[in-house]
């Protein structure tokens, strides 16, 4: 299975996904990394890899359809089976939604549907879990809809929110959970125990 993975910034899901694929705990390949952030870590780690790493902005080329429609070429080139959003902080075009239906996966670093969908993203989201006096927050990986946040759950696991934790502290118990997570439900994706389509 060739995986592309999109990322927009850090890239340490990313590179949980690449370690797990040398591991041969997940039985696939990052056969490509796409970013909108020239500057995103996560291109760094791909050329680190010897992955291809492509940079595709809508400023770049003037418009989004036309960032849909190279995408779109750069699936075809890599002959992606499955995209996974791991920090891509861009809307996908509907184009690329329709072209990969059911094969697009995203991770999110909190219980959905609990503090999910637009402006739930980052540090905003372990402020509100902890504003919320939740006891318990985690991870979910969900198929990827129009809508942010809101497609089918494929997966979730629990994270423990403990005394005196900060909207940080908790970020980063989330975000180690979320690589050796997201190395078993890759995984999972790639043997076919979680469907694609
Ligand atoms: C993760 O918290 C993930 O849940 C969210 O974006 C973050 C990506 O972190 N979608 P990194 O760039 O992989 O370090």
């Amino acid at each position: 299975m060739n995986i592309a993975v999109f990322a927009s910034h850090g890239g340490s899901d990313l590179q949980a996904i690449i370690d797990g694929c040398t591991a041969n705990r997940i039985p696939a390949r990052v056969a490509a990394v796409i970013s909108n952030n020239a500057d995103s870590l996560a291109l760094d780690r791909a050329r680190a890899a010897r992955i291809p790493a492509c940079h595709l902005s809508a400023k770049l080329f003037g418009s989004e359809e036309l960032l849909a429609q190279k995408i779109l070429e750069a699936l075809a080139r890599y002959d992606i089976d499955m995209i996974f959003l791991a920090g891509y902080m861009r809307m996908l075009h509907p184009a690329v939604l329709d072209a990969y239906a059911g094969r697009i996966f995203n991770i999110h670093p909190a219980l959905l549907p609990k503090f999910g969908g637009r402006g739930m993203y980052g540090i905003h989201v372990h402020e509100a879990v902890l504003a919320a006096g939740e006891d318990e927050t985690g991870v979910t990986i969900h198929r990827v809809s129009p809508e942010y946040d809101s497609g089918e759950i494929v997966a979730q696991t629990t994270v423990p929110v403990l005394p005196g934790d900060t909207p940080e502290t908790l970020a980063a118990r989330v975000l180690e959970r979320e690589h050796s997570f997201l190395v078993e439900v890759v995984a999972d994706i790639a043997a076919g125990k979680i469907r694609l389509g």
